[in-house]
């Protein structure tokens, strides 16, 4: 699997979560505060919700039913009630483009 053109940076609001699927891979892609980009799975794994609902903070971005908060560089939940990370994938910056590959993730550490 190679990375693929995902979405353009320039269409991302910061602290705002969008959802894609990229190959039938559903993730959240956020680009923070600092100006980094992240992509995690997009399924809150505590419920089927969609976590691109939720509100982004920092680096965490916030499942809204319940309010676990999911790390957006480990993926890690880091509150209850969810206590699965959802995966996170890698994100390569090509001028305006964002790619990504979704079948490269990265361990929770
Ligand atoms: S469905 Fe996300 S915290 Fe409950």
């Amino acid at each position: 699997m190679t990375a693929q053109k995902v979405l353009k940076l320039s269409e991302l609001e910061q602290d705002t979560a969008v959802r894609v699927v990229v190959d039938k891979v559903p993730m959240a892609v956020v680009l923070d505060g600092n100006g980094e980009v992240h992509a995690i799975g997009d399924t809150c794994t505590h419920g089927d919700i969609s976590l691109a609902e939720g509100f982004v903070e920092d680096d965490t971005l916030e499942c809204w039913a319940h309010g676990s908060a999911f790390s957006l560089r480990t993926g890690e939940a880091l509150n209850l009630p969810a206590y699965e990370p959802v995966p996170v994938y890698e994100v390569t910056i090509d001028g305006d483009d964002i790619l990504i590959d979704p079948a490269v993730t990265r361990e929770v550490k």
